[in-house]
């Protein structure tokens, strides 16, 4: 049988947790605060591929960069007839070099909350190899799902690049990288992006950029709750604000009121103070010793580290098999 063949049927949708609860908590809640993986509707993926193209916007170059001088050694630690999971696929522009590099790979499971930006990508992607089997799944990462049914027998490479991890709390990190761990399997081997501590000279201009799509990307998410909860937000009150927390390490992004007013959200009404805020995102940075401590506790050792000193790009394996090694 030829295990390359190509799949189109897509996996079962797994429907994520209730947009309009976790709005309307978070809007309840003191400070404000909305989770960014609702910033990802089509339009919201659309303005992330502009964000990477960014001058100021460093993360994707670099881990692009890294990626690619050090494909091969990067496939040389994936096992025979393996399949790919990929955390957060987004365009999956990444995973190609990983998927030109390494001939082991059969199948592509490309995993991401945005519908029908994968669905898009999946297209092309399928265009572009012909051989490789693709099973795109709908599913929240933060949530323990079903890979594809016929990647059963295969062992997995699990790959979550973007420094998506950065979007969690580290305790949060933790139980993602358990509970990738569960969903790879034995031997499995994770690649992952990691931003590092740096300077905020070079930090606060990739999120507050001269050409405002941050800026869109971030206001999306009041339109995307206009569109889909039926809510009256002013795009024109609210301001985008991006700044580096030195005590914790993060760029914090928020969504700042320019008024006092209120807002009808899903058939409730939403008060905001004058510059009262919604936190809508965090991205953590990290430097390579404490990423690779709190991969540790969450059961997965590095096995190679790659970074220019901006980005780092790490193997890790889980950690029962790297004993006695
Ligand atoms: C920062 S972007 C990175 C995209 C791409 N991997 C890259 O490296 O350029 C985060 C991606 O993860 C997806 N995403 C965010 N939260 C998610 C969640 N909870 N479950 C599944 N996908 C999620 C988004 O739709 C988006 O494609």
């Amino acid at each position: 049988m030829n295990v390359r063949t190509v799949v189109r049927a897509p996996q079962p949708i797994e429907e994520p947790s209730s947009f309009a609860a976790d709005v309307l908590a978070g809007l309840a809640a003191k400070p404000k605060h909305i989770s960014p993986k609702y910033f990802y509707d089509l339009a919201g993926s659309a303005l992330f591929e502009r964000i990477t193209e960014l001058p100021e916007y460093y993360p994707t170059r670099c881990e692009l960069g890294l990626l690619q001088d050090n494909a091969p050694a990067i496939a040389s630690l994936f096992p025979a007839r393996c399949a790919l999971i990929e955390f957060g696929a987004g365009s999956s522009r990444k995973a190609r070099i990983l998927l030109g590099a390494a001939a082991t790979v059969e199948t592509y499971v490309p995993v991401d909350i945005s519908g029908d930006f994968l669905q898009q990508d999946v297209a092309q992607l399928r265009r572009d190899f012909p051989h490789l089997a693709v099973y795109p799944l709908v599913a929240d990462f933060t949530k323990t799902f079903e890979p594809p049914a016929p990647i059963a027998a295969l062992p997995r490479v699990g790959f979550f690049p973007g420094s998506t991890i950065g979007n969690f709390e580290p305790h949060e990190a933790a139980k993602f990288l358990r509970n990738a761990g569960a969903i790879l399997g034995a031997n499995a081997v994770l690649v992952l992006g990691v931003d590092l501590v740096k300077d905020p000279a070079i930090l606060c201009p990739a999120y507050n950029d001269a050409e405002g799509v941050t800026a869109k990307f971030n206001l999306n998410l009041l339109a995307r709750i206009n569109r889909e909860l039926g809510a009256d937000f002013d795009l024109g009150t609210f301001e985008h604000h991006a700044c580096y927390n030195r005590e914790h390490s993060r760029i914090e992004m928020h969504l700042a009121s320019t008024r006092r007013q209120k807002v009808r959200v899903n058939g409730k009404a939403v008060t905001f103070r004058a510059g009262e805020t919604i936190h809508t995102e965090n991205s953590y940075k990290y430097t390579l010793e404490a990423f690779e401590a709190l991969a540790h506790g969450a059961g997965w050792s590095p096995l190679k580290v790659w970074s220019d000193g901006l980005f780092g790009v790490l193997a890790l394996a889980r950690a029962d098999e790297t004993k006695g090694n």
